[in-house]
């Protein structure tokens, strides 16, 4: 992103074109030139007499010493230095009389690399690799692999350097150097220089949840036992919510759900089409139809004020999305649903620990559904929890899960029912996820802060709003990248992935615009902020694993993208 001429520092001799990008504290010295069309990050130091042609690249914090030319074709990246007076060239067959942007074989620079005063490049589609090291004075013919040590003309590969600059001599076992200067380990392969992936989810396991699940292996009772019932009563506890019943998935949790609630064939219950296709699918599962209703743009949950047009005197329950941990409307919800007499389901798959108004999510409404899917914020591999204060409720959701018989009269079947057990080996990992919830969700919440506050002001990202009285728990931290940011949400989810970090989109596309809804009628068009921001959503990753280094190189990438 370019910054404003105030935001950096300009020498009263330089000239920097208009239509030339800059980033915010770099500083352009005596007489350089920075012609239209090039771009220069951040904190870079532009030396005396330096040209920067058009469509040239630097990164940010690059070093260019003076009497630098950088032609089109040039690409440095970040942390790059050039010492004074490196020629860097950019035409295969150079003739003063032939002009032709053809012949034009670019020079890559790679992160971290540098390049000794009076050095000689010669262009051909060229890579320097990352921290190599090019000796003053040297003619550089070929590419230099990462880390290498280059000198003489034309250039050898004498030996090779550390990040920090120094030789390096000593290998380790594995075959990696030591540095004897900062210790660090270099692979010469490159592979310690490409950024260590920082993942959307990372599940937090440790040897205590090892140590149940071995406990469990070794007491031979694998299936529902005792650790479910244990799970259920801790977990009914943390919500708030008389009863628990435990699931092996989040899609059963809601098919229970609907089944509790009595839904039926020909029944519609209200939800939303911004969602994972399990929420609607639920609804399907029962033989109802799922009516879908526009969420809002600002919470991304359903938006109550167009839900009264979506009822019909089918309509028998209103099924919420907590989207991304954050509790949808319940106080509106519950308006509308008195009025005419509906009853209410949330789908708290991703808002275990969340808060409305001084109430845990799985205690908001009639019946909630739980997910511990892997990547949730409280894990058991697979599994789901149903909460509920009502007991005819949690009885029929433990029928339902247990094919129809009462768990008291074994092989008496009720009505139709499927194998919904949650395993003992799943519920010990549940139990003690449920010590560190909270610490988890604390972690969770501060990571979220420090985005918010690092991304305000960047023009084209709009980062997530808490409704007074709500407590979010950031299943996912999602932004929205408008056509005001330089790039587009699918540009900037690469360019995050390029430097480390994966990030998702949930949901690329709405429910309504796949082909078992749109066989029940609906088409693209019916639901336009959902659509909208299936176009707009990205997810940064927030988990608790995360470091501080890691949230500022995110924040300083979103900001410095161009
Ligand atoms: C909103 C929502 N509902 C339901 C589910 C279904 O949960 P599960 O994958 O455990 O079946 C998920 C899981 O991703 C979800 O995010």
């Amino acid at each position: 992103m370019s910054a404003l001429p105030e935001e950096y520092f300009k020498h009263e001799t330089a000239i920097v074109e208009d239509g030339a990008e800059i980033g915010r504290g770099s500083k352009i010295w005596h007489h350089a030139h920075i012609r239209t069309g090039s771009k220069i990050g951040s904190d870079c130091n532009i030396g005396k007499n330096c040209y920067v042609d058009k469509g040239a690249v630097i990164g940010s914090r690059v070093k260019l010493q003076n009497n630098v030319s950088v032609w089109h074709g040039v690409k440095i990246e970040d942390e790059v230095f050039i010492g004074p007076g490196v020629t860097l060239t950019n035409d295969l067959y150079p003739r003063a009389f032939i002009w032709d942007d053809a012949r034009v074989a670019t020079t890559l620079i790679k992160k971290g690399a540098s390049v000794g005063a009076n050095s000689t490049i010669l262009c051909g589609n060229r890579v320097i690799g990352e921290y190599a090291m090019v000796g003053a004075g040297s003619v550089v013919t070929k590419d230099v692999p990462p880390h290498g040590l280059v000198v003489g003309n034309p250039a050898r590969l004498i030996g090779h350097v550390c990040k920090c600059g120094m030789t390096l001599k000593e290998k380790t076992t594995s075959g990696a150097y030591k540095c004897s200067s900062c210790g660090a380990e270099i692979r010469t392969d490159g592979s310690d220089s490409k950024p260590k992936m920082v993942y959307i989810a990372s599940p937090v396991i440790g040897e205590k949840e090892q140590a149940l699940v071995r406990e469990v292996l070794q007491s031979g009772m694998l299936a529902q036992g005792p650790k479910v019932a244990a799970f259920e009563q801790k977990f009914a506890e943390l919500c708030g919510a008389k009863f628990a019943v435990a699931v092996n998935s989040g899609t059963a949790a809601l098919h229970c759900c609907n089944y509790a609630l009595g839904i039926k064939p020909g029944d519609e219950v209200i939800t939303v089409s911004f969602t994972f296709v399990a929420t609607a699918n639920s609804i399907i599962m029962q033989g109802a139809r799922p009516v879908f209703v526009d969420v809002r743009e600002d919470t991304f949950n359903i938006d109550p004020k167009k839900i009264e047009a979506a009822i019909t005197p089918k309509t028998k329950a209103i099924l919420a999305v907590d989207l991304y941990g954050q509790p949808a409307d319940y106080d509106a919800i519950h308006k509308i649903a008195k009025k005419h007499n509906l009853k209410v389901i949330e789908d708290a798959a991703q808002s275990v620990f969340a808060e409305y108004k001084g109430k845990k999510a799985g205690n908001l409404t009639d019946i909630a559904g739980f997910s511990f899917y892997a990547t949730k914020n409280l894990i058991t591999g697979e599994g789901g929890m149903i909460t509920t204060n009502n007991e005819e409720m949690a009885e029929l959701c433990r029928r339902f899960r247990h094919h129809g018989q009462s768990e008291k009269t074994r092989y008496e079947y009720f009505d139709l029912g499927y194998n919904y057990r949650m395993t003992d080996l799943s519920a010990a990992i549940g139990l003690v996820q449920m010590e560190r919830i909270s610490e988890l969700t604390e972690q969770r919440q501060k990571n979220a802060e420090i985005i918010t506050s690092g991304l305000k002001n960047v023009k084209g990202i709009i980062t997530p709003i808490t409704p007074p009285g709500l407590v979010p728990v950031y299943h996912q931290y999602t932004v929205r990248v408008t056509k005001d940011y330089p790039m587009s949400r699918d540009q900037l989810a690469a360019y995050l992935k390029e430097n480390g970090f994966g990030c998702g989109v949930y949901y690329p596309k709405p429910l309504h615009m796949h082909p078992h809804f749109i066989n029940m009628g609906y088409k693209e068009g019916d639901f336009p902020v959902s659509e909208r921001l299936a176009k707009e959503v990205l997810s940064l990753p927030v988990h608790p694993k995360l470091t501080r280094d890691e949230l500022d190189k995110l924040i300083r990438l979103i900001k410095e993208a161009k």
